[in-house]
C-alpha cells in the first residue's frame, strides 16, 4: 500500500538480493523506520520483539529467516536449528509453524548447494501467495459490505468495527480484515471504521489508524470498551477482525478482547465476521479454548504507555502504581458459535469443520 505516495509492503527483499527489509512497527505511528534483517537470529528477534507482527507477516518473516539461515550455512543442522529458533519466537499464530514447515518440506530433499536459491525463491512465493490470498479475501468481503450498503439510505455510511491490526502491516500487503474495507472505499462505498485502540500495545490506535489514515479511509479510534455501547445504539453494521489461529471447527483465536466484541455483537445482532487466510487454519485441533497456546507477554506493556510529547519526543511513561502486579494475556478465543462467518480467499464459510474442510481439502487432508 502507499505511504506518502510511495508503494510499500510490510516486508521485502532488498535490491542486493539477500537482505530483508521490513517496516519497524514498534516505531509507528511516531516514526517510519525501515529495518534490515540479515540473519535468522535477526528474523527471530524481529518476530519476538514485534518489530514485525500479525500472523501472516510473522510467517513470511520466518520464511525469509530460513533463507538467511541457508545463506550462512545450508546444512541439515543449520536448517533444524533455524527452524527451532524461529518457531520459538512467538507461540500463538499458527502461520509461523505453517511457513517453517513449508520451507523445511521444500528444502530438506535438496542438496545443500541448491538450498540457498530455493529458500529465497520459496520465501518469495510465500510472500506473494499472502498478497494474492488477501486480495481474494478482499473480493469476498467486499460482496458482504455491498449487501449492507444496499440497505442504507443514500449518503449513510457503513460502520465497520475492527480490533487490533489485521491490516496490510500485519500481512505482506492489503491485510485480511482491511482488504474488503480498502476495496469498498476505493470503489466509492461510504465506509467508516471504528478502530478499537487494542491495549496494551495499541495496535489499533497506532497501526490500523495509521494505515487507514494514509489510505484516506474515514475512521474513529475508540477505547477498547466502547464497542458494546456502539452496538446497542445501532452504530455498528458489521464487525470484521483478523485471527492468529482458527481450529478445524471454526473457533477463532485473535488479539485479547476479540471475544468480548463477539459477545457484544451476538447480544446485539451485529454480524461478526473473521477474515482469514487459509494458512491460519490449524486442522490438527478442534478445541480453541483448551488447545491454542495463549502468549503471555511482559508486564511493561500493561504497566506503561508510549506516546509523543507536544515537543515531538517519543516517551514511555508508567500508568500503573509501582508494585501492582499485572497480567498480560495477548490473545483470547472466540468460540465458533459466536462467529457469523469466515471470510476466506475461497469465499464466505460457516465456522464449521465440514465447511472449512470442503473449501480447503488440500490443507485438511490427513487430519
Ligand atoms: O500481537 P499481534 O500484533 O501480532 O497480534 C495481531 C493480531 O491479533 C491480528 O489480528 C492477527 O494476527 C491477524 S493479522 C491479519
Amino acid at each position: 500500500m502507499k505511504v506518502d505516495g510511495r508503494h510499500f509492503r510490510s516486508i521485502w527483499l532488498d535490491d542486493d538480493g539477500w537482505t530483508v527489509g521490513a517496516i519497524d512497527q514498534r516505531r509507528l505511528p511516531h516514526e517510519f523506520v525501515v529495518a534490515r534483517i540479515t540473519s535468522a537470529a535477526d528474523a527471530t528477534e524481529a518476530i519476538r520483539s514485534m518489530l514485525v507482527r500479525g500472523a501472516p507477516l510473522i510467517g513470511a518473516t520466518a520464511a525469509y529467516g530460513m533463507a538467511l539461515a541457508m545463506r550462512s550455512d545450508a546444512s541439515d543442522t543449520s536448517l533444524d536449528r533455524a527452524y527451532a529458533m524461529l518457531l520459538a519466537a512467538r507461540p500463538t499464530a499458527i502461520n509461523l509453524k505453517w511457513a517453517l514447515d513449508e520451507m523445511a518440506r521444500s528444502l530438506r530433499p535438496l542438496p545443500a548447494s541448491e538450498r540457498v536459491a530455493a529458500a529465497y525463491r520459496h520465501a518469495g512465493e510465500i510472500a506473494e501467495e499472502d498478497v494474492a490470498i488477501n486480495q481474494g479475501i478482499g473480493r469476498h468481503g467486499l460482496a458482504l459490505i455491498e449487501q449492507i450498503a444496499a440497505t442504507k439510505q443514500p449518503g449513510e455510511p457503513i460502520n465497520i468495527l475492527t480490533h487490533c491490526n489485521a491490516g496490510w502491516l500485519a500481512t505482506v500487503d492489503w491485510g485480511t480484515a482491511t482488504a474488503p474495507i480498502y476495496l469498498a472505499h476505493d470503489g466509492g462505498l461510504k465506509v467508516h471504521v471504528w478502530v478499537d485502540e487494542t491495549r496494551p500495545r495499541n495496535q489499533g490506535a497506532s497501526l490500523t489508524a495509521w494505515e487507514l489514515g494514509h489510505h484516506g479511509v474515514p475512521h474513529t479510534v475508540i477505547p477498547d470498551n466502547t464497542g458494546g455501547h456502539l452496538m446497542q445504539h445501532h452504530m455498528v453494521d458489521l464487525a470484521i477482525v483478523g485471527t492468529d489461529r482458527v481450529t478445524a471447527n471454526g473457533d477463532v483465536c485473535n488479539k485479547i478482547g476479540t471475544y468480548l466484541k463477539a459477545l457484544a455483537a451476538h447480544d446485539n445482532g451485529v454480524p461478526f465476521y473473521v477474515a482469514l487466510p487459509s494458512p491460519t487454519i490449524d486442522f490438527s485441533i478442534d478445541d480453541g479454548i483448551r488447545q491454542i497456546p495463549i502468549e503471555q507477554r511482559g508486564a511493561d506493556e500493561v504497566a506503561s504507555m508510549t506516546g509523543r510529547t507536544a515537543d515531538g519526543r517519543v516517551e514511555t511513561v508508567r500508568v500503573v502504581p509501582d508494585g501492582s502486579p499485572v497480567a498480560n494475556y495477548a490473545f483470547d478465543v472466540t468460540p465458533a458459535r459466536l462467529v457469523t462467518g469466515l471470510i476466506t480467499e475461497r469465499g464466505l464459510l460457516r465456522p464449521e469443520r465440514a465447511a472449512l474442510a470442503s473449501a480447503f481439502p488440500e490443507r485438511s487432508a490427513g487430519h
